[in-house]
């Protein structure tokens, strides 16, 4: 087993109102007699009414971090707390009772689907399952979310969801888990395999509903612009650790860990003007069976040096609410920024090609 010990150390913020915590999570799978580590010590807290996004390539654990978090994945070793309750402690008819508050949506909203049931039974599901009210009311309140979520229930009600679009088969998606009355909802990927024209339709929706219901969020995605866009806070994650945790807009404007700028250099910018110099991502990401020492993103990153492979570096504060896990982190941030950038920085070229380190509180 590696070393999960030192990139665990967000704390949750004390005076803030906090529903969900992820504290030092691992999660491994045996493939033949090795070990994939697909989470390796993850540690956040989803404060109440934000969107949290979770940002990083495929297969750096982002759906297994979430599954873990609804328990669907046992963790390996590691807490999921909700209102103050472990949910690994609880008993299997008290956790079926507590995930009805946290409801996960999820990327093929059709395959999520029972394909033989009708529109207002599958919407209908939890409460029938929890026998919530009689049969009129729960008749009703099909009704009335269906339209919550832009379908008409007269005309979909009775029809299957084989007969629906993959944007629609989402909104019913999303019904059904609003339907449990959650506190959660943990989306992963929910617009990555809808046509384009369609995605922004399905983030607005959420937002709204986000509004409405009271709802706080986990929004998991591989794509930075659609996270940045929905989330309040960021977390960054690589080769399943979390590198970099930040408000949306500081992480966008002051990116200090190599991974993020490079994740940033990977969304197109429209205006010439405001090109950076951002370094790309290039080469793969490691296998999890055999992660790199040190350092997860050492092998990729433009800027490591000996200490990189040596140690792994903590999860530290660098500004209130800016935390980043890295030996060197980066100053300046964006480039984009040019009341921050130094001349040389402005003409596109970074001042040294190694990092500059930065005082951090242990
Ligand atoms: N049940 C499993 N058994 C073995 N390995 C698994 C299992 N589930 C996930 N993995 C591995 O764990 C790692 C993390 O997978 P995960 O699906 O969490 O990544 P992801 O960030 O959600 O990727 P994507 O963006 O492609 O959805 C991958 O290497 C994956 O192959
Ligand atoms: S500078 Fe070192 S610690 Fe920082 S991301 Fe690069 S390899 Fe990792
Ligand atoms: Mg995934």
């Amino acid at each position: 087993m590696s070393d999960h010990s030192t990139n665990s150390e967000i704390a949750a913020p004390s005076a803030e109102d906090v529903v969900l915590t992820a504290d030092n999570l691992v999660v491994e799978f045996r493939s033949g007699h090795r070990t994939v580590h697909a989470v390796s010590g993850v540690s956040f807290a989803v404060r109440r009414g934000e969107t949290l996004g979770l940002v990083g390539e495929s297969g750096c654990g982002k759906s297994t971090t979430g599954r873990a978090l609804v328990q669907v994945q046992a963790p390996t070793s590691g807490r999921v707390v909700y209102q103050g309750q472990d949910l690994g402690q609880l008993s299997r008819r008290k956790l079926r009772q507590v995930r009805t508050k946290i409801q996960m949506i999820f990327q093929d909203p059709i395959s999520s689907l029972n394909p033989r049931r009708r529109v207002r039974d599958i919407v209908a599901e939890p409460l029938t399952i929890w026998r919530r009210g009689t049969k009129k009311e729960r008749a009703a309140q099909v009704r009335e979310m269906l339209e919550a979520v832009g379908i008409d229930p007269d005309a979909a009600g009775d029809r299957r969801p084989q007969e629906f679009s993959g944007g629609q088969c989402q909104r019913i998606s999303i019904a059904r888990a609003l339907m449990a009355d959650p506190d959660l909802l943990i989306c992963d990927e929910p617009v990555s395999a809808l046509d384009v024209s369609v995605q922004a339709q399905i983030l607005n929706l959420l937002a709204d509903l986000k509004e409405k219901f009271g709802l706080t969020m986990v929004f998991i995605a591989h794509d930075l612009a659609v996270v940045k866009n929905v989330s309040d806070r960021v977390a960054v994650m690589y080769l399943g650790k979390l590198v970099e945790v930040a408000g949306s807009d500081d992480l966008y404007r002051a990116a200090a860990h190599p991974y993020t700028e490079a994740l940033l250099a990977s969304i197109p910018e429209p205006d010439p003007d405001h090109a950076t110099d951002h370094k790309a991502l290039s080469g793969e990401l490691p296998s999890p069976l055999n992660p790199p020492s040190g350092c997860r993103f050492r092998t990729r990153c433009p800027y490591a040096q000996a200490l990189c492979a040596e140690q792994e570096p903590p999860l530290r504060d660098i500004a209130p609410g800016h935390q980043v896990a890295c030996h060197f982190p980066l100053v300046g941030g964006s480039v984009g920024d040019s009341a921050a950038a130094t001349p040389l920085e402005a003409s596109g070229v970074r001042p040294s090609p190694d990092p500059v380190p930065v005082e951090i509180d242990v």
